[in-house]
């Protein structure tokens, strides 16, 4: 928690959330302590869910922001409260899940997507900052390329990415 520096994502993940309707759910999964990105989405007056398995850091965003929702799961069982929602957000956690699990947490997300207007964000953080440049810049578009193919057969396009101050990257990914 204290070495999470909270100068990097909010005003990303802000300006993405001022696409949504006002005031909508948005679900963070992996939310952690809350801080900074659900920090920022309740700020913008969202109703936000959280989703960590870390008993620590839910009760840390539990006391933290006692108006929004917490559940703490992995984001494999997770029922995601049972509902829909318009955003979704995962800051800091695709990097940490295997292919497969990966593969299954979008497939999830396309399922409590609300039908009409479905946007989504995945961050996909410094996953590959350690291999050397060449390698990053392959092994990049590698990632890239196999995200753009799951989305796409979830039927969730991306229409944007984005690089943050930490050199974070970011899928915006929408299904009209
Ligand atoms: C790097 S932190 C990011 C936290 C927060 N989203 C942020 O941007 O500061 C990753 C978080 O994902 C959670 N996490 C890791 N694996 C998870 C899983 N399978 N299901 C749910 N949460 C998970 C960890 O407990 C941790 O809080």
């Amino acid at each position: 928690m204290a070495a999470r520096n909270p100068c990097i994502g909010p005003e990303i993940t802000r300006e993405w959330s001022l696409t949504l309707p006002r005031a909508c759910s948005i679900l963070d999964l992996g939310c952690g302590q809350g801080v900074p990105i659900s920090e920022a989405l309740i700020g913008e007056g969202f109703g936000v869910y959280g989703v960590d398995a870390s008993a620590k850091m839910v009760g840390a965003f539990r006391r933290r922001f006692p108006e929004a929702h917490a559940q703490c799961a992995s984001v494999e069982e997770s029922d995601f409260f049972g509902r829909t929602f318009y955003g979704v957000v995962a800051s800091g956690l695709m990097f940490l899940l295997s292919t497969d699990v990966q593969a299954l947490l979008i497939h999830k997300v396309a399922g409590v997507l609300k039908s009409e207007r479905k946007v989504s964000l995945y961050i996909s953080p410094r996953i590959l900052r350690v291999a050397g440049r060449a390698d990053w810049a392959r092994l990049n578009l590698t990632r890239i390329t196999v995200y753009g193919q799951i989305l796409d057969a979830e039927g969730l396009s991306v229409v944007g990415e984005r690089f943050d101050e930490g050199q974070n990257h970011y899928f915006f990914t929408l299904k009209p």
